[in-house]
């Protein structure tokens, strides 16, 4: 009988273990459900998925961007992904796909769009932005909120009956929701998007240093274009400056690589100033997306007060090497005596010394790889260490969960809490302290039973509430566990 020769029989060698390349997409990581694709079919679909330049998880990790599974229920799917987030302790909230996604991506070469979610989405958050653009502050919240919701249902809408009486979404979003569900398409949200003034004021706020209102002047003004700006010698600040000459590359997606790289350079600037201090990813990355608009960094050093200073010395530095090509800074303004009082204007946040900057970061492959570098936004916050739970909590976003939060807190538990602090209106007047001063993850220990778990998204998965014991209790005085049950009725937070 012949044999099939050894080497024939071999197995295909198994990937390298350290974590893949980004693939040509970098805004996509697949992950492949086994269960009823089998394995072999699992292998060669990965294979062939990585030989059209997609990037192929073997294990879930909060990296992944797209779960792909073959004749499992959208029900079998969310209980696979809850497994996997369990035991890897990462969160991600990738969308989940039907393999006829993944077949219609293979045959065009890319990711194809996703279906009704995805369409349902974009639809509610193009309302939303119009809503901004307007100045209805309000309207905006209420599609936005829209919008979170149906990120966080654990499987596909397939009529508006299947949302039931779900918080959050009102009237004028299902009537949205119903459109798109049945005709594929919203007509409202058709208009909204090939108006000129919605693609102005799209075109305009996009500029770093421009906001709704300067846009919205541009507009009426008769501007259109970047060119128009240039042309027409409009006053521009030096931020406008800085945000119209880098405008490509500041609307270039920042990938995870390049915010560690940027992450790294900052750390070893700092250590030239004051050794022990320590940087840490916020926002969008902390939560997990692979990629995003900016690089926030958090600064701080394990002895309070000892950061003080320290900003100004490290951004003098990184200029002088050549790093940065724009920056303004803000003094710290937070008296600790300060009170729970509201910070300020509704875009104040906390009163943080801070720089925004852009950097000139070496190009490491990727966009500006033929020039050799590429324009970065960065945001550097220095917060001292008995802040840093609430400033790492409040830096982490999104935006709309910090502003649910902050919502919860005062609306709920009659508490305010900010980047800085937690108060409680009702006992005391000075904000509630972790008891070790230097526990960075204390903030998230107002989660009652997953203390361990501290990444807010996985909030919504906690059990019903109840009372703290003593021990238990972070807070002092405050016995009583402070926020996340709320949040779950509609896992709704995370970007
Ligand atoms: N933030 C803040 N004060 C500001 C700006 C931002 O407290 N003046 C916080 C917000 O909570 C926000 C988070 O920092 O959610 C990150 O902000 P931003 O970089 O704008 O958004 P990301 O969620 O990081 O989105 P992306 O990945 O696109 O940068
Ligand atoms: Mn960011
Ligand atoms: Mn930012």
């Amino acid at each position: 009988m012949a044999l099939v020769p050894l080497k024939r029989r071999r197995r295909a060698p198994s990937p390298p273990a350290g974590p893949p390349g980004p693939g040509r997409f970098p805004a996509v990581v697949l992950c492949l459900v086994e269960k009823r694709m089998g394995a072999s079919r699992r292998a060669f679909l990965t294979q062939l998925a990585q030989a059209k330049g997609f990037r192929v998880d073997r294990a879930y990790s909060a990296a992944v961007t797209h779960v792909v599974s073959e004749q499992n229920s959208g029900d079998e799917v969310a209980q696979w992904l809850e497994q996997q987030r369990e035991e890897c302790g990462a969160g991600g909230d990738p969308a989940l796909l039907d393999i006829s996604w993944f077949t219609e991506s293979m045959g065009a070469g890319q990711p194809v769009e996703i279906e009704s979610r995805h369409r349902l989405r974009e639809a509610l958050e193009t309302l939303a932005e119009e809503a901004g653009f307007s100045g209805s502050e309000g309207r905006s919240l209420a599609f936005t909120r829209a919008a979170s919701v149906l990120k966080a249902l654990p499987g596909w809408l397939g009529t508006l009956e299947e949302l039931g009486p779900l918080p959050g979404i009102g009237e004028h979003s299902r009537r949205v929701i119903q459109d798109v569900l049945e005709d594929g398409v919203c007509a409202e949200v058709e208009r909204v998007k090939l108006s000129e003034r919605y693609q102005t004021m799209k075109l305009f706020t996009k500029i770093f240093g421009v906001g709704v209102r300067t846009a919205s002047r541009w507009y009426q003004e008769g501007l259109r274009t970047l060119l128009d700006l240039q042309e027409q010698n409009i006053k521009l600040t030096r931020q406008q400056q800085a945000g119209l000459r880098h405008y490509n590359d500041l609307n270039t997606p920042v990938e995870r690589g390049e915010a560690e790289s940027i992450r790294r350079v900052v750390q070893e600037a700092m250590q030239r100033f004051l050794p022990g201090a320590s940087v840490t990813l916020a926002g969008g990355f902390r939560r997990g997306k692979p990629c995003g608009h900016d690089v926030d960094l958090l600064l701080t050093h394990p002895e309070d007060g000892r950061e003080a200073g320290l900003l100004s010395h490290v951004v003098s530095w990184l200029d002088s090497q050549g790093l940065i090509l724009y920056q303004h800074s803000q003094e710290n303004s937070y008296g600790l005596r300060e009170g729970p009082e509201p910070l300020g204007g509704r875009d104040v946040m906390d009163r943080f010394e801070r720089c925004f900057s852009i950097f000139r970061l070496e190009a490491q492959g990727g966009p500006g790889a033929a020039r050799g570098w590429k324009a970065v936004r960065v945001d550097l916050v220095v917060a001292p260490v008995s802040q840093f739970p609430f400033a790492l909590l409040g830096w982490t976003g999104s935006r709309h969960f910090e502003r649910e939060l902050r919502r919860f807190a005062s609306h709920e538990r009659k508490m305010v809490l900010n980047s800085h602090a937690l108060y409680d209106t009702r006992t005391s007047f000075y904000p509630l302290r972790p008891k070790k001063k230097s526990s960075s993850t204390w903030a998230w220990s107002m989660c009652p039973l997953r203390r361990e778990t501290p990444e807010p998204w996985a909030w919504s998965t906690c059990p019903p509430q109840r009372p703290l014991t003593a021990q238990e209790s972070p807070l002092q005085p405050q016995k009583w566990p402070l926020l996340p049950p709320v949040l779950a009725a509609s896992r709704m937070f995370p970007e």
